[in-house]
């Protein structure tokens, strides 16, 4: 203890233990990103400043363990995740005797892939093809279990996939928050808490670096998209490694997206830890707080919209690669409310909190309201797109966005049925992405962003669309595909996303949680347990794979990664909450008052002036 107090002290000073240092002036440190490697020369050349990287790294000596493996690093003592409980520190002699070619083979390990991999993998497929139907489950916990990823010791999250046949890692070796929560959530159903509460704590303080992309830097407050545990050698002294976070905001992702829902799961799972734990005090924790008002910040900033929802770049989300999905993506919006109502549940009312809830409220009011009247489709609803007037000019315009009825797709005219509806994919000034797109229809429900009424028009439009949305494997991500020059143009001919393939309308099994989550809050289980069914006679024997193509999901994805874990931990949860529907709770938000009596007052208002319009002010047209 007292060494690795002194370690401590050495690098930062006795001040940084403090978590009120978690506040905004510390966390705009000046310490700056490019790559781990720049980190660690900073780490080494900041003695005394207060660099938030060190609180992350901590001295150990390790054996090189190979790369797929190296979630399970020996226990030899680190700092704990608060930061608070002071660092443990061990010196067994075996674990003294680092292989420094090993250590460099670490670094580069993505292209490694070795025969011992390979007789894993032989003997993993022969495993999964022997697991009959009523072990899918025990297969599952060991293989989310053998995905768990320690940080000095300590569980901190779970990797993306754990394949070991695949000859191109990419990032999947890593820990992405978003692939995280159905795993969180996994483990805080089955009463294993550590590793959730580990997971927060060390994201958060991945938040509070300063990150560059080509000198310029995202705003404070974002989370990574994903972070891995690096095993690096310290300069001072050959025989000794030290192990590191290295986050990745999107600076070495492909195509440089921003993960902007990082941050909103964050707050989400946040909230999901203190219900199930009923342990307040992580989320009352004065860094914990300061980490969500920075991504409210960050969120709430005023911009040049015109619209409450907020507007981001394209592959911002699960879909993370250029698909259209620019602007208002549903996705981000469903995350976007739930995250705020989490919040307001958890910000403490201390000085400077009152302006934050003030916004928060606000948008939450005006977010509900345009989500509920303009992303709303049904029969009806098309049936008025398709009488438009359009080029309205003045306040009270039918059609605010200028919709041409001429943008209603073909395919919609015949998709849609009598009963049930959805919220559409994306809206902008005169335009209206039809697509049908799951996460955000199912987490609208969870979050309650959708009224009751459509949740249910949700879950009508899913049984009535079961072929088309389930087929052989739940869920479409979207549907339909873009194809031929729609495709050319909106992917930019991107040959991973072909039709039904990916993110263009392929199948992921990862949905199953969240449409559960959803048709269990709507008190309709039996959808899910008939998706869950579905996707059980497959799942395992398949090898749990990321994602199936073909229109009706019949193929395992061409580039998919097998042991993909949050198809593993989706069904896992997917199964937990049907078995006890009671603990979805610590998911769902219910529908708040306030803003339904804001609503019908609003709803009456614009009635009243409907009417009194009529045959009285005309629209100008310009
Ligand atoms: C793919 C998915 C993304 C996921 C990542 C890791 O890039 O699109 O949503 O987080 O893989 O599984």
């Amino acid at each position: 203890m007292a060494i690795a107090e002194g370690i401590l002290h050495y690098f930062s000073g006795p001040a940084l233990w403090h978590p009120i240092l978690q506040s905004d002036s510390v966390l705009k440190s000046n310490l700056s990103y490019s790559g781990f490697l720049t980190c660690t020369k900073n780490l080494k050349g900041s003695r005394g400043k207060r660099n938030l990287l060190k609180f992350d790294s901590c001295y150990r000596r390790i054996n090189y363990v190979p790369p797929w493996r190296s979630s399970r690093a020996k226990r030899l003592g680190c700092l704990s995740s608060d930061g608070l409980n002071g660092p443990l520190y061990s010196s067994g002699d075996d674990e003294f005797k680092p292989n420094s070619n090993d250590v460099n083979a670490n670094l580069h390990v993505n292209e490694v892939i070795s025969s011992e991999k390979l007789a894993a993998a032989a003997a993993k497929s022969e495993k999964a093809l022997r697991v009959n139907a009523d072990s899918i489950e025990d297969e599952a916990w060991e293989l989310l279990r053998e995905s768990i990823v320690y940080y000095c010791g300590s569980p901190v999250g779970t990797i993306a996939a754990n394949d070991p046949t695949s000859t191109s890692i990419l990032n999947y070796d890593q820990v992405f928050i978003r692939d995280f929560v159905p795993s969180a959530m996994a483990f805080l159903l089955k009463g294993e808490y550590e590793i959730v509460r580990n997971f927060i704590l060390h994201t958060l303080q991945l938040q509070s670096w300063e990150k560059t992309m080509d000198c310029h830097s995202p705003g404070q407050g974002l989370m990574p998209a994903s972070f891995k545990v690096r095993t690096i050698a310290l300069d001072s002294d050959d025989s000794a490694t030290e192990e590191v976070l290295d986050p990745d905001f999107g600076e070495a992702a492909i195509g440089r997206v921003a993960p902007v829902d990082s941050g909103l799961w964050w707050i989400i799972m946040l909230r999901a830890y203190g219900k199930c734990t009923g342990d307040l005090s992580v989320q009352e924790r004065i860094d914990v707080q300061t980490g969500m008002k920075m991504i409210l910040k960050l969120c709430l900033a005023d911009g040049f919209d015109m619209f409450p929802t907020l507007l981001v770049t394209d592959g911002s989300c699960m879909i993370d690669r250029r698909m259209g999905i620019h602007g208002h993506p549903l996705e981000i919006q469903a995350l976007f409310y739930s995250a705020l109502l989490c919040a307001r549940e958890m910000l403490t009312t201390e000085d400077g909190s009152d302006e934050i809830i003030r916004a928060l409220n606000s948008r939450l009011f005006a977010l509900s309201f345009h989500i509920r009247e303009y992303y709303w489709i049904d029969m009806r609803k098309l049936n008025e797109i398709y009488r438009y007037k359009t080029e309205e000019y003045s306040f009270d315009a039918v059609n605010k966005f200028n919709i041409y009825p001429e943008q209603i797709p073909p395919w919609l005219a015949e998709w849609m049925p009598e009963i049930g509806g959805y919220l559409i994919g994306n809206l902008q000034p005169a335009h209206m992405d039809f697509r049908f797109f799951s996460l955000g229809n199912f987490w609208s429900i969870v979050s309650n962003l959708a009224t009751p009424t459509q949740s249910h028009a949700i879950l009508d439009f899913v049984e009535a669309k079961w072929a088309d949305l389930v087929a052989d494997m739940p869920f479409k991500i979207c549907y339909p595909a873009l194809e031929d020059q729609e495709w050319r143009i909106v992917t930019g001919g991107d040959p991973k996303n072909t039709p039904w393939s990916y993110h263009n309308a392929g199948s992921w099994p990862t949905l199953l949680w969240q449409l559960t989550v959803a048709c269990i809050k709507m008190n309709r289980p039996e959808i899910a347990e008939k998706a869950v069914k579905i996707a059980e006679q497959r799942l395992s024997r398949d090898r749990w794979p990321e994602y199936y193509d073909t229109k009706g999901a019949r193929f395992i994805g061409k580039q998919a990664r097998m042991f993909q874990t949050w198809s593993i931990a989706g069904y896992l949860v997917a199964k937990l909450l049907l078995a006890q529907p009671q603990k979805a709770k610590i998911l769902i938000n219910e529908e708040d008052l306030d803003l339904v009596n804001a609503f019908s007052s609003i709803s009456a208002n614009s009635r009243s002036r409907k009417r009194s319009r009529k045959g009285h002010k005309r629209s100008y047209i310009v």
